[in-house]
């Protein structure tokens, strides 16, 4: 069983027995005031190092020796600040305890020198999780849903800096995923969207289903 916990933004938590991934770690402003001090990750997996993903991941590694997981540039930054971490690139895979990821292409500043923005695809018990990052559409999600079986995708909609809902729909298109999961909207009025047009979309165009999770919110996958 994975539960999936949406603290809020792009900040998420996936739980199984064995294993606690904590995902782009900014916790500013969320619902249920969740701080650095509440968090016990096993690992931390950071899509890029924009303030609003990079959060408090160090501060948090640091306190529970979490691996952190992210492109290489921000693997190296993690460790020159004291924290364990692996570095990956993209298209690459590996294996860690709790399962196999993939980072994928993410269209969107790296926040690090030299760096580029990801997303990830992870094995987790008998799912295919695939958590987009901060992107724009890209015509090769096609290519990932071929390559992966994806059960849930996890995707921003908020527009400005990212897709928005419209190109989000075009991206379950492409990924062939069973549920969508919409997430960066609503922290600010720059991002704001109403999920609910997104859901009638998708779900009239094609044969997945968009789970609408309120940050605070806990579901299990
Ligand atoms: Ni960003
Ligand atoms: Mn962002």
């Amino acid at each position: 069983m994975i539960k999936f916990n949406y603290i809020h933004h792009s900040c998420f938590l996936l739980e199984t027995k064995n294993s606690k991934l904590l995902f782009d770690p900014f916790l500013d402003g969320n619902p249920k005031n969740i701080t650095p001090k509440d968090l016990t990750p096993s690992h931390i997996l950071v899509s890029h190092a924009h303030s609003d993903h990079l959060g408090s991941a160090y501060e948090i590694a640091k306190a529970n020796n979490s691996l952190i997981i992210s492109t290489n540039e921000i693997a190296v930054e993690a460790s020159e600040k004291g924290c364990n971490s692996h570095g990956m690139h993209i298209g690459g895979t590996h294996i860690f305890p709790f399962g196999k990821v993939r980072i994928t292409p993410a269209f969107h500043g790296s926040g690090i020198a030299g760096g580029h923005a990801c997303g990830f695809i992870i094995h987790l018990e008998d799912k295919i999780i695939y958590f987009a990052g901060d992107t724009s559409l890209f015509g090769d999600m096609k290519l990932l849903g071929e390559l992966e079986n994806i059960d849930y995708a996890i995707l921003p909609i908020g527009d400005n800096f990212t897709m928005g809902p419209e190109d989000a729909e075009k991206a379950v298109e492409f990924l062939n995923a069973n549920y969508i999961i919409p997430i960066h909207y609503n922290t600010w009025p720059i991002i704001e969207q109403n999920p609910v047009p997104f859901k009638k979309a998708v779900e009239e165009k094609t044969s997945a289903k968009v789970i609408i999770v309120k940050p605070g919110e806990t579901i299990t996958l």
